[in-house]
């Protein structure tokens, strides 16, 4: 796909900027936003961009939503779960309204963009009154300009794949940030709706992407953490040879104290990107890898492209460049047909991997996606024992894993006060591991020295050296 196709102009980009100072000067504006994020880091990050619009448009945060003026829902529908959810809280929010009628509801974000959902909303949720796809983000300015001016409710999908550069964006946090790498999927995992919903893979151009890293590298932030579904394919489509391993390289050589990427497919998990990690200066020794099942078959019917022998190969290699990395992975539990036995082998593999975390998921079907077509669904109440048992082992080795820490230098980007104790602080460590030690607030958004040297449930105890 041609770039130009994708990239938002400047000239758009500018119109959305001047349509925000418009919105800014109107006296019915709304004054208070609130933002409900459901789902992944990069719907968060969306939510900071639109948060970051909405600022710009005249409007402050407000800390609860049934207080805000305006409040938006952004949504998820990589399970049914997240969509029952959101749909539940935005229907919740219609009874708050009866107290407060001049507030307006938004929704947005990956569940608006799922065929029928337009259609799904202008006729029986009639009271939302601003709804857009992933690919309207960037014209918030205009819609919200249009629906103040014209009082009628506004509903825009459109099937486009853009990258829009220069949003304004509200950060959550002054010490990490996240930067989009590229957006989209074009792997079409049988089971996943993300192609559906975000659209095709491209990548942001790697000058704009070190341009807003040495930006926030000179505000302050000491993490990074790079975002993309599929983040080991970044450059397809790009001019030139540009790679994720490259990309990365050159990021550590600017300088940024802490980077951190997510997700990786194992299948485009290259020798080059575990070379680059293993001699890089600011790449965090952390690996987030989702193996999905540790059964071939189910594997194959995934559409993973790899067998559970290359994925341990994955792990091995990236075990010998990197020792002590920390890992993490997703697993999905009672995709269809999936038989006891093939189930044990998801079994075997986390206790011969024995990871950090795993994120655990029961098969969910979506509509539209290759699975959804599948025989064999696997009762809820087998589905639910397998997590249980799945979750239970992943507990056990845990305990066990984390003990390799004790007695190890860490460094951790210190992220609030402890929860356990007002003497504390706690953060992750450079392996993507929770850990507390003595301090106090003014600590906070500070790298610290420490060593560990205990472990009380489930939190890395250690001693400040900083
Ligand atoms: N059902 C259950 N889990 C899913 N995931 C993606 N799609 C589904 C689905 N239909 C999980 C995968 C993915 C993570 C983000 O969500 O494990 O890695
Ligand atoms: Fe979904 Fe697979 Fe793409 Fe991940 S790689 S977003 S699981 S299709």
């Amino acid at each position: 796909m041609e770039r130009t196709e994708v990239l938002v102009s400047a000239e758009e980009m500018e119109r959305q900027r001047v349509f925000a100072e418009q919105v800014h000067v109107l006296p019915h504006r709304p004054k208070s936003y609130h933002v409900v994020t459901y789902g992944c880091q990069m719907n968060a990050h969306d939510s900071e961009k639109i948060a970051g619009m909405l600022e710009a448009m005249g409007m402050v945060s407000a800390p609860r939503r049934e207080d805000a003026d305006f409040v938006i829902f952004n949504t998820c529908c990589v399970r049914e779960n997240a969509e029952r959810r959101a749909l539940g809280n935005v229907t919740w929010l219609k009874e708050v309204r009866k107290e407060k009628p001049e507030m307006l509801i938004g929704v947005c974000g990956c569940m608006i963009q799922e065929p029928g959902m337009a259609e799904k909303i202008l006729k029986q949720y009639k009271f939302i009154d601003l709804a857009f796809g992933t690919a309207n983000l960037h014209k918030l300015p205009e819609m919200m300009y249009d629906l103040l001016n014209g009082g009628e409710r506004i509903v825009q999908v459109e099937d486009k794949d853009v990258i829009s550069e220069g949003l304004p964006i509200r950060r959550l946090r002054h010490d990490a940030a996240y930067v989009t790498i590229m957006y989209g999927c074009d792997n079409f995992c049988s089971y996943c709706i993300v192609p559906y919903v975000r659209g095709r893979e491209r990548s942001r151009d790697p000058e704009q992407i070190l341009r807003e890293a040495e930006g926030l590298l000179e505000s302050g932030v000491k993490e990074i953490m790079l975002l993309g579904q599929n983040v080991n394919s970044y450059g397809k489509g790009l001019p030139g040879d540009i790679t994720f391993a490259k990309l990365l390289k050159r990021l550590d050589d600017s300088g940024i104290p802490r980077i951190r990427f997510m997700t990786s497919h194992p299948k485009d998990l290259s020798d080059e990107l575990i070379d680059v990690m293993a001699g890089g200066k600011h790449i965090l020794p952390q690996f987030h890898l989702p193996v999905q099942s540790g059964n071939d078959e189910i594997l194959r019917k995934m559409n993973r492209h790899y067998t559970r022998e290359q994925y341990l190969d994955r792990v091995r290699r990236l075990r010998e460049a990197i020792p002590g990395i920390g890992l993490s992975t997703d697993i999905i539990v009672g995709f269809p047909g999936e038989t006891e036995e093939q189930f044990a082998d998801t079994m075997s593999l986390i206790d011969e991997v024995q990871y950090d975390s795993a994120f655990t998921f029961i098969y969910s079907p979506r509509t539209g996606t290759k699975a959804a077509g599948m025989p064999g669904m696997i009762p809820d109440e087998e589905a639910t024992n397998r997590i249980k048992r799945l979750i239970d082992l992943q507990e056990g080795l845990q305990q066990e894993t984390m003990k390799r820490f004790i007695g190890m230098e860490e460094e951790i980007l210190v992220e609030g006060l402890s929860r356990r104790s007002k003497l504390a602080v706690s953060g992750k460590g450079k392996h993507g591991i929770s850990i507390t030690v003595s301090g106090n607030a003014e600590d906070i958004g500070t790298i610290l020295r420490c060593r560990v040297n205990g472990l009380k449930n489930n939190t890395l105890i250690g001693e400040r050296e900083t």
